[in-house]
C-alpha cells in the first residue's frame, strides 16, 4: 500500500524523505515521488519502480531544501507510471500533494475542475485533490484544505505543502493511517512509525477527521472543523532495531524465528502466575456480559482469517458458543445476522485492513460487541473496538504474515481458556492442563525450527514444479490453507488446500505422477481418516511429504518424507504445525529466486476495500 513521508525542518529534506520512505518499502509500492520547497519554489520529482530509481535520480540532479513529501504508491486509480505517482500538484505548480487512500467522488469533482479550467495530467484521484485545494485557496492554506476536504468523499490520508505558504506542512487523516513525529526544531509525518522512527519516538496518532498543521517549532491538532485538540505524546517503546533484519537473510525469516519469542510475550503476564488460569484484563466483559453472548462472529482476512479459523475450533470445544468466520471483505455485503447479543471478534495485524475495519463498524453499527485481535497499539481497529487483545509479535515487516498468524493463534487460545473459565464450560484441571501445555509451545516451536535445513531440501524438490496440494482435516485443514496461501503469495507456485475427506469429490482428478501433496497429520482423533486419504493420493502416484506428530511411525510408512512437530494437544497443534509450512514456503521461494519480503502484486498493509 501506498506510502507517506514529510518533514519540515532544518535539515536536508529528500535525503530524510528516501530514508523515511525505504522504511515503509514493505508495504508494498510500484513508483515514488518527492516534493520539496527549493529556493526555485516547489520541485516535484517522480519515478516509475523501486525507490533505487527515484534515489539515482535525485543523486544527478538533488532537490535542496528544508521542507518536503514523500510518497511511495501502490497503484488504485491508473497504472504504476511516472506520471501518476505522487505528489501531485496544480496546474501553477504552487500546490503539492501526497495522498494515501481513495477519493471515491473524484470523477464528479474533475468535472468540475475541469469546466473551471483545470487541466489533469494523470488518471489518479489524488491529482483532484491538489488542482481543488489550488481552487479554492484564499490565502489561508489550513482553511482551504479544512473546505477542500468536506467536498471529498472516501478514505484519504494527506501531505499538502504550498508555495504560498512554504513554512506549513499541513497533514490530515480520514480513514487512512497517519503519525505526526515530533522532534527539536523538526517534525515529521509518516504513515506508519518506522518511517520517522529514526528521528523521533514522539508521535501523536492522528484520528479519522484529525489534521495537523507543521512548522519547523510546532505542531497543532484540530479536527477539520478546526477545533483545536490536545493530546498526549504517543512515547514508541521498540527499537528500530525489531524493524530491521538482525543478521537474517529476509525479514521473513527473522520473523519466523522470532516466533518463539513472539509466544512467550504474547501469553506474557496474561497466564496467572500459579498457572492455573487465564487473566485478559483488556476484555472488560462482565461475566453477566459473557454468559449473555448468543454467537460469535470472527471476521479478518487473508492469514488473519486463517488464524480466525482456528480461533472458530478453540472456542466452540472450550467454550461452547457457535462461532461462524467471515472473510471481511464479504462480510457486510452478505447482511449477516448480528445481534446485540453476537460478540464480533475482528482479527488484523496492521489493525487498518480496510474492509476488516468496516466489518467492524458494521457489526457497531447493529449493537454488536467487538473484541479487536491486533498486532498494532493504536491502530484504527484498536481504537475502534470495545476491546482490544494485542499480541505482542512485535513489528512485521516481510509481506508474508508470520509471527502475526501464530501470536493470533495465541491470542484465541487465551480467549478461549478466559470465555470457558467464565462459562465454567471445562473444569479447572483441564484449564491448568491448556495452560501448562501453551507454556511448552515456545521451547517446542524452537525445535521445529532446528530442522530449517531439512524443510530447505525438500523446499528446493517442491520449487521445481508449478502444481501443489495441501491436504488435512479438522485443525489440520485450517493449517493447510495458511500453508497454501504462504507457499501462493512468495513462491508463486500454484498450490490448493483441500479437506482431505473433499479429495474424492473432484480434486483427486487433479493428482497424477509426482505431483507434490502436502498431507497434515496431527489431529490423533482424525489420523485413520487421514492415512487413507494419503494412501488415495499415493496411488496415483503423489509425492507425499507428511507433517506428523513426534514418534509417528505409522505415517512415515503412507508418505514420501516426513517433517515432525513435537507432540502437544491436539487443539494446540496448529501453533506448530505451521511453521515448517512456513519454512516451506520462505525456501521455495528462495530457490526460485523471488523477492521473498516484497512479493510481487502484494502490499502488506491493505487500506483499500
Ligand atoms: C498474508 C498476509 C495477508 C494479511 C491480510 C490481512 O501473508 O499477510 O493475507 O493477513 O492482508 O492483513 P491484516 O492482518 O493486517 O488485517
Amino acid at each position: 500500500m501506498c506510502g507517506i513521508v514529510g518533514y519540515v525542518g532544518k535539515r536536508d529534506s529528500q535525503e530524510i524523505l528516501i530514508e523515511g520512505l525505504k522504511k515503509l518499502e514493505y508495504r508494498g509500492y510500484d513508483s515514488a515521488g518527492v516534493a520539496v520547497y527549493t529556493d526555485k519554489g516547489l520541485a516535484v520529482k517522480k519515478a516509475k519502480g523501486r525507490l533505487a530509481v527515484l534515489e539515482s535520480q535525485l543523486g544527478e540532479s538533488p532537490l535542496r531544501g528544508t521542507i518536503g513529501i514523500g510518497h511511495t504508491r501502490w497503484a488504485t486509480h491508473g497504472k504504476p507510471s511516472d506520471v501518476n505517482s505522487h505528489p501531485h500538484t496544480d496546474n501553477s505548480l504552487k500546490f503539492s500533494v501526497v495522498h494515501n487512500g481513495i477519493i471515491e467522488n473524484y470523477i464528479a469533482l474533475k468535472e468540475e475542475l475541469i469546466a473551471k479550467g483545470h487541466r489533469f495530467v494523470s488518471e489518479t484521484d489524488t491529482e483532484v485533490i491538489s488542482h481543488l485545494i489550488a481552487d479554492l485557496y484564499d490565502g489561508d492554506i489550513v482553511r482551504t484544505v479544512q473546505r477542500a476536504v468536506k467536498r471529498m468523499t472516501g478514505a484519504f490520508a494527506l501531505g499538502v505543502l504550498t508555495e504560498h505558504e512554504p513554512e506549513k506542512l499541513v497533514a490530515v487523516r480520514l480513514a487512512s493511517p497517519l503519525i505526526i513525529g515530533v522532534g527539536e526544531g523538526e517534525n515529521f509525518i509518516g504513515s506508519d512509525i518506522p518511517a520517522i522512527l529514526e528521528h523521533t519516538r514522539n508521535v501523536y496518532i492522528l484520528n479519522d477527521n484529525e489534521m495537523a498543521v507543521l512548522t519547523r517549532d510546532a505542531v497543532e491538532l484540530m479536527t477539520i472543523e478546526g477545533n483545536f485538540i490536545s493530546r498526549e505524546i504517543f512515547h514508541v517503546d521498540w527499537d528500530i532495531m525489531t524493524a530491521e533484519k538482525a543478521g537474517f537473510d529476509h525479514f521473513m525469516l527473522k520473523e519466523i524465528y522470532e516466533q518463539p519469542k513472539a509466544y512467550r510475550d504474547t501469553m506474557g503476564a496474561r497466564l496467572n502466575v500459579a498457572g492455573s488460569g487465564v487473566e485478559l484484563n483488556e476484555v472488560k466483559m462482565s461475566a453477566e456480559d459473557v454468559r449473555g453472548i448468543s454467537n460469535i462472529h470472527i471476521v479478518a482476512c487473508g492469514t488473519a482469517y486463517h488464524a480466525g479459523l482456528v480461533g472458530k475450533s478453540v472456542i466452540e470445544r472450550l467454550a461452547r458458543i457457535p462461532v461462524e468466520t467471515d472473510v471481511a471483505s464479504e462480510y457486510r455485503y452478505r447482511s449477516p445476522i448480528i445481534k446485540p447479543s453476537t460478540l464480533v471478534i475482528v482479527v488484523s495485524q496492521s489493525g487498518e485492513t480496510a474492509d476488516t475495519l468496516a466489518a467492524l463498524r458494521e457489526a457497531k453499527r447493529h449493537g454488536a460487541r467487538v473484541i479487536a485481535i491486533t498486532n498494532v497499539v493504536g491502530s484504527s481497529v484498536a481504537r475502534e473496538a470495545d476491546d482490544v487483545i494485542t499480541t505482542w509479535a512485535g513489528p512485521e515487516i516481510a509481506v508474508a504474515s508470520t509471527k502475526a498468524y501464530t501470536s493470533q493463534l495465541i491470542a484465541f487460545y487465551l480467549l478461549g481458556l478466559h470465555l470457558a473459565q467464565t462459562l465454567g464450560t471445562i473444569e479447572a484441571a483441564e484449564v491448568a492442563h491448556t495452560i501448562a501445555a501453551l507454556k511448552s509451545l515456545p521451547e517446542q516451536v524452537e525445535r521445529v525450527l532446528e530442522q530449517g535445513a531439512a524443510i530447505k531440501e525438500l523446499a528446493e524438490q517442491i520449487a521445481t514444479h508449478e502444481d501443489l496440494f495441501f491436504i488435512g482435516r479438522g485443525l489440520d485443514y485450517a493449517v493447510a490453507q495458511e500453508g497454501s496461501l504462504k507457499l501462493k503469495e512468495i513462491s508463486y507456485i500454484h498450490s490448493e488446500a483441500y479437506a482431505s475427506g473433499e479429495l474424492k469429490h473432484g480434486t483427486l482428478a487433479l493428482i497424477e505422477d509426482g505431483v507434490p501433496v502436502i498431507a497434515l497429520a496431527t489431529q490423533e482423533d482424525l489420523f485413520e481418516k487421514t492415512v487413507s486419504n494419503i494412501k488415495e493420493v499415493k496411488a496415483r502416484g503423489a509425492y507425499v511429504i507428511g507433517i506428523a506428530l513426534e514418534g509417528d511411525d505409522e505415517l512415515r510408512k503412507s508418505v514420501d518424507q516426513v517433517v515432525t512437530i513435537p507432540r502437544t494437544l491436539g487443539l494446540l497443534t496448529p501453533a506448530l504445525s505451521v511453521v515448517p509450512l512456513q519454512l516451506l514456503a520462505y525456501y521455495a521461494a528462495l530457490a526460485r529466486g523471488n523477492d521473498v519480503d516484497k512479493p510481487r502484486n502484494l502490499a502488506k498493509s491493505v487500506t483499500v476495500e
